[in-house]
């Protein structure tokens, strides 16, 4: 610890605090620009400059780490001063007349510093250079006018999304962000997670779903969780007049720390979806608009007889819906009609096999936060360059500071190009690849916890002709696995399609061969698919979605997606009735369409991929007429004389989990 004092404030702080953090700690506010909590300290713009006794100049206090005994001024006179001028140095360096700017008047922390200093102009002339401004993206856009060269985009690119697009090219006063080898932004790299313009101070990269929407002080923040998929980031909805004007990553949550991927960033704002604003009955062939009571009553009519038939009714449920409704789903068509097909969307593809696995093996998946320290990930069947991106983000940053990376898929993956090691075995051989590693970490004897293998030779031999990798890149693999520190195995839908709790077996195995495993830490870990991915396989909706002569299927889409083979399969149905928030090839083919709310509509829990129970908050009101999905399943229940369990926390817990719930 060090002892400080802070315009006349002693405070103890730990040693390697930043000066400017610790006079945070002791409610001291330093004006800064470049600093952000999540970068990488730079010293960029020296607003931040403060006294220090017995150093002769002002210091950046962001980069200045505190020194016991150290006497520091952050208010002086002259500090003020200085200050002034570095703010109108800032301003007359670039284009900085604000009234066009669509962060002025609030949402600019340049022109917020200047007021906090009372400064009404600034005295120097201005003298700029015109830069081009880039349009190109899809999302925002760049403009270098407005760019103060703090570089918290170029870091945030980097240090936030581990992709290293954005750089700074030229020099002085011509210096620019640009894309890649200096290439329009809108055709480079970019990955379009949009971290880059939730860190900009300025006007500088302007995110054009929500440009020229208002200013932050009249929309409300809704903290809440992502219902794209089981990483579960957290978020703030920002809200006015009842619309989603922009979702920003929230910089407390305890996965992602401020990090958004393009889907939990754009897409509900770009939404083109057409919305079913009422219920609707076939009828004469046709769907036609009716009454909730009338739509409820019909399914009440063709369900009732069915109880207890197990063949009457099939159900399968979005997993992007709360845990509440997804509960209440199943206790209906499980527990009460006792239907023999109650499953999800996903039908199990990315959770079944964990979950047989688990009933053996309780917990023996980890946490996210490992991959954020892990020297050496193995990432098998799990393309995080196009789902899941930010768990892929944790240790992507990493892979230029020593981090290694082997990347196993049949299939061309993002990740190729970013691993030490790509294994593209032949489809359907994950489990005698795995099986030869073990064998080779085996004989080479660099196992740090004995797996009993026998054979290992003949293993290995048959790793090679199965797979057909060569041993040497095998034993490349082998060898970095074990000489890891901090090892980390990630797998997606690639193995876990194959349904093969073996295969979950063999990586839980390979984890604790090599040491990703032990009373330490936990270093395996599967993706899972959607927001609540583990609540449906907890539940038990994991089975394939195979109609057997069932009279009624009930489909609780919500707003997700559904694919062409669930919409096949779907539409062979007896009778089909449809809850969904959106027009698709599926509602089109419904005997009852019942209109409901979609993720920002409703409040419910989620269960991530690393098991943490979280409460998704209803950020906006749904159009007249269309209701809660789990307020239809509870009236429709009650119209059939029958009261849902509402205990959706015990009914989790009636199966064992791969990932502890916290
Ligand atoms: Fe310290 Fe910019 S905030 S130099």
């Amino acid at each position: 610890m060090a002892q400080i004092t802070i315009n006349n404030k002693q405070i103890d702080v730990p040693d390697g605090t930043t000066v400017l953090r610790a006079a945070e700690m002791a409610g001291i506010h330093i004006p800064r620009l470049c600093e952000h909590k999540e970068l990488t300290p730079y010293g960029g713009c020296r607003l931040c400059i403060v006294e220090v006794q017995g150093v002769r100049v002002p210091m950046a206090s962001c980069t200045l780490p505190v020194n016991n005994g150290m006497v520091i001024n952050t208010e002086t006179e002259a500090i003020k001063k200085s200050r002034k001028f570095i703010l109108s140095m800032l301003f007359s360096e670039r284009n900085h007349f604000c009234p066009f700017c669509q962060v002025s008047g609030g949402d600019c922390e340049l022109q917020n510093a200047a007021y906090a200093e009372e400064m009404t102009h600034w005295p120097i002339q201005p003298g700029w250079n015109d830069f081009p401004v880039d349009t190109s993206h899809p999302y925002f856009v760049l403009d270098n006018n407005r760019c103060i060269l703090c570089r918290r985009c170029v870091r945030a690119c980097s240090e936030m999304a581990g992709n290293f697009t954005l750089s700074v090219a030229e020099r002085g006063a011509k210096s620019m962000i640009v894309a890649d080898t200096d290439i329009p932004l809108g055709e480079s790299t970019c990955i379009k997670c949009g971290s880059c313009v939730q860190v900009c101070p300025t006007g500088a990269l302007i995110d054009r779903t929500s440009a020229y929407q208002g200013h932050d002080e009249q929309m409300t923040e809704v903290k809440s969780v992502c219902a794209g998929c089981s990483v579960g980031c957290s978020i703030k909805i920002m809200v006015r007049d009842n619309r989603i004007v922009r979702i920003e990553g929230d910089w407390d949550g305890p996965v992602n720390h401020g990090a958004l991927c393009e889907h939990g960033r754009y897409d509900a704002v770009t939404e083109s979806r057409k919305r079913i604003t009422s219920p609707m009955v076939k009828k004469n062939g046709k769907l036609e608009p009716v009454s909730w009571d009338e739509a409820l009553n019909t399914v009440k009519e063709k369900l009732q007889a069915l109880n207890g038939d197990k063949h009457g009714v099939a159900g399968l449920a979005s997993t992007r819906l709360p845990a509440e409704t997804l509960a209440a789903f199943n206790d209906l068509f499980k527990g009460k009609f006792q239907s023999d097909l109650v499953t999800s969307i996903e039908e199990g593809v990315p959770t079944a096999a964990v979950a047989k696995y688990a009933e053996g093996h309780e917990n023996f998946e980890g946490k996210i936060d490992a991959l954020r320290t892990a020297d050496a990930v193995m990432c098998i069947g799990a393309n995080l360059q196009t789902s899941h991106m930010v768990a892929g983000f944790q240790f992507k940053r990493n892979l230029t500071k020593g981090t290694r990376l082997i990347n196993i898929d049949p299939e061309e993956s993002g990740l190729d190009d970013l691993a030490n090691i790509v294994i593209k075995p032949k489809a359907g051989t994950d489990l005698a690849l795995i099986r030869g590693l073990q064998a080779i970490i085996a004989k080479e004897g660099l196992e740090r916890s004995s797996l009993k293998i026998k054979d290992a030779d003949k293993i290995i031999k048959n790793a090679v002709a199965e797979t057909d990798i060569s041993l040497e890149k095998l034993t490349q693999a082998a060898r970095l696995l074990a000489n890891a520190i901090s090892p980390v195995i990630l797998y997606g839908k690639g193995v876990t399609a194959q349904r093969d709790a073996q295969i979950v077996e063999a990586l839980h195995q390979l984890a604790v061969q090599i040491g990703a495993e032990d009373s330490e830490r936990n270093g395996l870990l599967s993706l899972k698919g959607e927001s609540n991915s583990q609540t449906a396989t907890l539940l038990g909706l994991d089975q394939p979605f195979s109609l057997n002569g069932h009279k009624v299927t009930y489909l609780a889409i919500g707003d997700d997606y559904v694919s062409k083979s669930l919409v096949e399969r779907a539409v062979k149905s007896a009778y089909l009735v449809v809850q969904a928030s959106y027009e698709s090839k599926l509602t089109e083919n419904a005997d009852v369409l019942l209109p409901v709310t979609l993720w920002a509509e409703q409040e419910g829990h989620y269960i991530n991929l690393d098991g943490r129970i979280r409460k998704a908050e209803k950020a906006i009101t749904a159009p007249e007429n269309v209701r809660d999905n789990l307020d239809v399943l509870t009236d429709l229940a009650k119209r059939m004389n029958l009261s849902l369990d509402t205990d959706w926390q015990k009914a989790i817990r009636g199966r064992k989990s791969s990932v502890a719930l916290n």
